[in-house]
């Protein structure tokens, strides 16, 4: 580190601890973090590095001290109930938070019994060969650490070839998902706390008791070993790609923010109100941190064995390493495998494991000194901001999305990245013109996560974010709560309208043969303003557009004709209501029946529905408040379309998989999602990711190796298509109920 007058050290430590205390509020308590991980390290490595320099200036109160808090403060709890649906990543995160509906701070918050801590961590190999020559040296010097652990000279040669180690290490992956700690106690469990502030935790039991992968009581094998009275087993909650891309999908549909990755969405939906809901939300777990007054095992990877045999997921991918070297080689191995995993993982953790050396190398004051993690560096990419685009969606929402140079990351090329909004835009002081660092991660579009400064070129200059729709010309609005800049001429702006239009004809909707250039020929062409124009285009307005023949006439029109029985849930979502997503609209028809039913429904009446929330209902009772939506649905009617739910479409095929839980996974004769509608049809429910409670793992062609593994291991019956027919068998499905997908 360059030369620092105490000074500018004291200026600089006031700022660092001050920065990080705002990155830990962001990270743990609001799961909307405005920086990456690596950057949030180097702040922190900064910190230390000066606290290191200038020892009067780590005082007890500085994050390098304390573990980040997942615990809310009561003013903040308010915050989040106001902050429904927003998320701005802003320096003020408490307006940015992707939130939950039902997200408060009614947890009881309990103490630990044991504090529960970080690790340590590096980017970098040369440190962890440091961490083991720490350890070598605390044991050849019968281990005497606090202050002094790194002095004197190299121990790495300790581990002589040809000698037994003294000590060898867990390679372990690191879960990226949200830390929890479970007491059992006479094999049932007792209680599930967060982190909290690492001395007490918000009790999530209520919730983790309707994970499927965490037993409420375990039992002992024959000849197992035996279980503790009373033990804590720590681990991590985290949500698979698969159920956090769906959560995203439902989440984007319903007009709400998606989460920016699977830890933040874990991490929420573990502190959701609702446990009914937040059990579809396919959150798994994996167990990693055995712990015990009198452990009788004498290592780690004994004690995790153990808890495995008791039922306890525990992960599948930990090796035992007998030198640093063999470390290596997992790392080297892991760096690659991991890009292949269903779930994320942000490096490696690296243990001692023998649990008498675990207690005598002991903890710093917020980590244990016999454990590192060696992260991943995220994949980015530097390269210059074009210019900005400023898209208008569909409920008329600005998004700043900038075009790139275009830059292979991550085996793509990127040439756009979100900008989020204004917020995001002020925060990163963007310049076009800028050398920006883009950033691909568990989101789900790239983002620009900084800017280089000293690449700033001198005819850079400052985007001036629009104050009218850079389509209509009409005058934003800036919607508080959401951090987001609003179009509100929704009847009139070319791009609301068309973008209603290319929801409407979207395969999950009415599922009509036109993709966006279709609706822009249309609408350029002044065919269709409103819904129902689709209905009264004739063949030869059709032929008289470029491009047009009369096969793609005939197609077109044929695929109008269709839409007509497409079934009222996707007629619902078809109209684009504010927040009604796929699975929301599914829910309303089914408890409403009609549209004339809903048009008719209170507020209350709203509420009924499950997963129905305020800002839904009010989003509802707007919709069909609006004579010209009144209007419109009954023109829609009058042409055809179903406004009423078919009773027969509910119609069950066999009770035969009633009570079962299928995960899909691979290629069959017919779609996926056919395959699950079949299941449902006999009574059955899919699930995403193959846990303790699935029935069947359906593989097809190009089954994931991984869900096969784990169905391997959890005992779980792997059945093919066939199987799956005799299993179904005498009660296939009659031909068109499935013929539209
Ligand atoms: S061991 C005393 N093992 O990463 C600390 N932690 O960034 C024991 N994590 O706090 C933790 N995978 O929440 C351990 N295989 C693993 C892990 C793991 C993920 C989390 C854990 C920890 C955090 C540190």
């Amino acid at each position: 580190m360059a030369k620092i007058t105490h000074k500018a050290a004291a200026e600089r430590v006031a700022l660092l601890k001050r920065e990080l205390e705002v990155h830990n509020r962001n990270y743990y308590v609001l799961n909307a973090p405005t920086i990456s991980d690596f950057e949030y390290d180097l702040l922190m490595q900064e910190l230390q590095g000066l606290e290191a320099m200038f020892p009067d200036l780590a005082t007890p109160d500085s994050p390098t001290q304390h573990v980040g808090s997942d615990l809310e403060s009561p003013a903040e709890s308010s915050e989040g109930s106001r902050s429904e649906g927003s998320w701005s990543e802003a320096g003020d995160a408490s307006q940015g938070k992707p939130s939950e509906t039902s997200r408060s701070t009614e947890f009881q918050q309990v103490a630990h019994r044991y504090p529960m801590m970080s690790l340590g961590n590096t980017y970098s190999l040369e440190e962890l060969y440091e961490f083991n020559d720490r350890i070598a040296k605390a044991i050849a010097t019968d281990i005497h650490l606090p202050g002094s652990a790194n002095d004197g000279d190299n121990a790495a040669a300790t581990q002589a070839a040809g000698q037994t180690p003294r000590y060898t290490f867990s390679c372990e992956l690191k879960f990226d998902g949200t830390a929890i700690c479970l007491t059992y106690r006479n094999g049932k469990l007792l209680h599930a706390l967060t982190r909290g502030d690492g001395t007490k935790g918000d009790d999530v039991t209520r919730n983790v008791v309707n994970i499927p992968a965490i037993p409420k009581e375990l039992t002992r094998s024959a000849g197992g070993p035996e279980i503790p009275e009373e033990f804590e087993i720590r681990g991590e909650i985290y949500m698979p790609f698969a159920d956090f891309e769906r959560l995203n999908a439902e989440r984007t549909e319903r007009g709400e923010i998606p989460f920016a990755n699977p830890r933040n969405a874990a991490a929420g939906s573990l502190k959701l109100q609702t446990p009914e809901e937040m059990a579809k939300r396919g959150l798994d777990c994996v167990l990693y941190h055995f712990i015990t007054d009198n452990n009788p095992f004498k290592t780690h990877i004994e004690a995790i064995e153990a808890a495995h045999s008791w039922g306890l997921p525990v992960s599948e991918y930990s090796r035992k390493a007998n030198s640093i070297g063999e470390a290596m080689e997992y790392i080297k191995e892991w760096d690659t495998r991991r890009k292949q995993l269903p779930f994320a993982t942000d490096g490696i953790v690296i243990k001692v494991n023998e649990l008498d050396l675990q207690r005598q190398l002991g903890f710093t004051a917020k980590s244990p000194r016999w454990a590192t993690a060696y992260k991943f560096k995220p994949e980015s990419a530097l390269t210059p901001l074009l210019s900005i685009d400023y898209q208008v969606g569909r409920t008329g929402a600005i998004t700043p999305v900038a075009n790139l140079e275009p830059v292979p990351l991550s085996g793509t090329i990127v040439k756009r990245a979100s900008l989020h909004n204004k917020d995001q835009m002020d925060l990163l002081d963007i310049h076009i013109g800028d050398w920006v660092y883009v950033e691909k991660g568990g989101e789900i579009i790239p983002k620009i996560t900084a800017v280089e400064r000293s690449k700033r070129p001198e005819s850079a200059r400052k985007p001036h974010f629009p104050e009218v729709c850079p389509d209509c010309g009409t005058p934003l609005v800036r919607d508080l709560e959401q951090a987001r800049h609003y179009c509100p001429n929704s009847d009139n702006c070319p791009e609301q309208i068309k973008g209603r239009f290319i929801h409407f004809v979207s395969r999950k909707a009415m599922d009509i043969l036109a993709g966006e250039a279709t609706i822009e020929q249309l609408y350029d062409n002044g065919f269709i303003r409103e819904l129902p124009d689709l209905y009264t285009l004739t063949p030869l307005q059709l032929m008289s557009l470029e491009g047009w023949q009369r096969k793609s006439v005939d197609n077109f029109l044929d695929s109008l004709e269709k839409s007509k029985s497409v079934p009222f849930e996707r007629v619902l979502y078809a109209l684009g209501i504010r927040h009604i997503g796929e699975t929301t609209a599914k829910g309303v028809a089914a408890h409403f029946g009609s549209m004339e039913a809903l048009m008719g429904a209170s507020r209350e009446d709203l509420l009924q529905v499950p997963d129905i929330g305020g800002i839904m209902a009010d989003a509802v009772l707007e919709w069909c408040a609006n004579e010209k939506h009144r209007k419109m649905v009954e023109t829609l009617r009058a042409i055809g379309l179903q406004f009423e739910i078919d009773e027969s479409s509910r119609q069950k095929l066999s009770d035969s998989l009633e009570g079962c839980t299928v995960v899909v996974s691979g290629n069959f004769s017919i779609s996926r999602e056919e395959m699950k509608r079949l299941i449902a049809a006999h009574g059955g429910k899919c699930t995403g990711s193959v846990s303790g409670s699935t029935t069947y793992l359906l593989a097809g062609e190009k089954a994931g190796p991984e869900k096969l593994r784990k169905a391997e291991k959890l005992g779980i019956k792997v059945i093919s298509e066939e199987d799956f027919r005799h299993l179904t068998e005498g009660s296939e499905a009659p031909k068109d109920l499935f013929s539209e997908i």
